[in-house]
């Protein structure tokens, strides 16, 4: 299995371009299945997660053509007949889950694998289910899958989510898009991509508002048409690179990053020490005087810090001057990096949620490897950052949702390759 050898101590210097959103990438390319025209969707990120998505849709009888020269997929759902998303797609990739609205919805039928527990945390999908069943769906699970249909059309009704939930927002956005009248989703997840798949799913045809708000108004449309819609940037792509120049103390541009979305890691990042720098090309993120400050970190839904930075920020402070509390407040389990981080020689406690940071003077390379994307990613950082080397094994979850890692990060000189056992 390949792995990732770093050998760290190298100020980072240059340019990184920043990828379309793998999250907003998935829910994307699941509503190509509301419309029997094509969707085009530019700014495609090249990752693991979005061949799988486009296997799963092909599975369905979707015409998917990724282009990935031009960084860009068509899908077209003319001759999509299938409705059943296998367990041996979804086991890999719980985003399939994402699937099961635009199904209902088109189709009145959807039978998806559950996607069950994942490393960080047991993860149910019982809110999407339960606001599908507000919508009239019949949810039946039995034999490790969601069976679900729907006598004619779903119906639009008021829907308040309990916690906000990215997936379950997406979901129902999708259902009702397609659904009998007015939906109303209260409690809605407002992050970036969610934001960009309303706007898709506009530019479809959707009749949608409140776009960006916590309440999301659907009136529902008899079809959607086909629409070509360009990803947002990367926000945690983004927030990984600009880690990677602080951790190192370095000085790099992140080309056609956003400061919009992503105020509360940069707002930290100042805070803790680093200059973030907004130009017309992007951000440049900048740290080269002093050592990092500690700072308290605590998870929440967007516009708050989000969880998958969390591993990221967690290996910055390992070297801050002084000690960090970080809570964990989306996930449990979502802490599998600390015991990684302590072999390079970290010194960080951790109590149910939170974790303390105590900051230490240098990290020491070390063979490492994590069980899921952001904390392996937390480990290359630390590895850029660290004295000797670093290999991070388990490759292929940062080729969930990293493009070109490595060769992003020796373009601004880090001495960081793959290699293959
Ligand atoms: C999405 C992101 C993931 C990110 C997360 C939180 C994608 C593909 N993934 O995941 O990278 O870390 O948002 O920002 O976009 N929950 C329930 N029942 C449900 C649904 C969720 O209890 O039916 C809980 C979850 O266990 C978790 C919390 O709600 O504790 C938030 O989860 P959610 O926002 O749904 O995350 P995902 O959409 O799975």
């Amino acid at each position: 299995m390949d792995r990732i050898r770093i050998t760290g101590g190298q100020p980072l210097h240059g340019e990184i371009e920043i990828g379309g959103a793998k999250n907003a990438a998935l829910p994307l390319m699941a509503s190509a299945i509301l419309t029997p025209q094509s969707l085009t969707l530019e700014n495609l990120p090249s990752v693991a997660d979005i061949h799988a998505m486009g296997n799963l849709l092909a599975e369905l009888g979707a015409e998917v053509k990724i282009d990935a020269v031009g960084r860009r997929v068509t899908i077209s759902g003319e001759n999509l007949t299938e409705t059943t998303a296998p367990y041996d797609i979804v086991r890999k990739m719980r985003a399939s889950v994402l699937v099961l609205g635009p199904l209902l919805a088109r189709f009145g039928e959807a039978r998806v694998s559950l996607p069950g527990g994942c490393a960080i945390g047991t993860r149910p999908v019982d809110l999407h289910l339960k606001a599908l069943e507000q919508m009239g769906a019949v949810i039946e699970l039995s034999g490790g899958y969601i069976n679900a249909h729907v006598e004619g059309r779903l119906k639009g009704t008021h829907i308040l989510f309990p916690m906000v939930t990215v997936g379950g927002t997406e979901n129902i956005l999708m259902a009702a898009a397609l659904a009998d009248g007015e939906t109303v989703i209260a409690n809605a997840a407002r992050e970036p991509e969610v934001t960009d798949l309303a706007r898709c799913l506009q530019a479809m045809g959707a009749e949608i508002s409140g776009i960006g708000s916590d309440t999301l108004h659907v009136i529902g449309v008899k079809e959607l048409k086909g629409a070509t819609h360009s990803i947002v940037p990367d926000r945690i792509e983004t927030g990984t690179y600009a880690i990677a120049a602080a951790i190192t103390g370095g000085d790099v541009l992140l080309k056609g990053a956003e400061m919009a979305n992503n105020e509360a890691v940069f707002g930290l990042l100042k805070r803790a020490g680093v200059d973030v720098i907004s130009n017309d090309a992007g951000i440049r993120i900048k740290r080269q005087n002093g050592r990092i400050r500690g700072v308290d970190v605590m998870t929440e839904p967007y516009p708050g810090f989000p969880t998958d930075m969390q591993a990221q920020f967690m290996a910055l402070l390992s070297l801050a001057d002084g000690a960090s509390m970080i809570t964990e407040s989306i996930f449990e389990n979502r802490f599998m990096h600390v015991p990684e981080l302590l072999r390079m020689g970290a010194n960080i406690n951790v109590h149910g949620s939170s974790a303390i940071v105590r900051g230490v003077g240098r990290l020491s390379g070390a063979p490492v490897m994590a069980t899921d994307l952001r904390a392996s990613v937390s480990l290359v950082l630390a590895g850029l950052a660290a004295e000797g080397v670093t290999d991070v094994n388990r490759v292929y979850h940062l080729d969930r949702g990293y493009e070109r890692i490595e060769q992003k990060l020796a373009a601004c000189g880090a001495i960081i390759e793959r290699v293959s056992a």
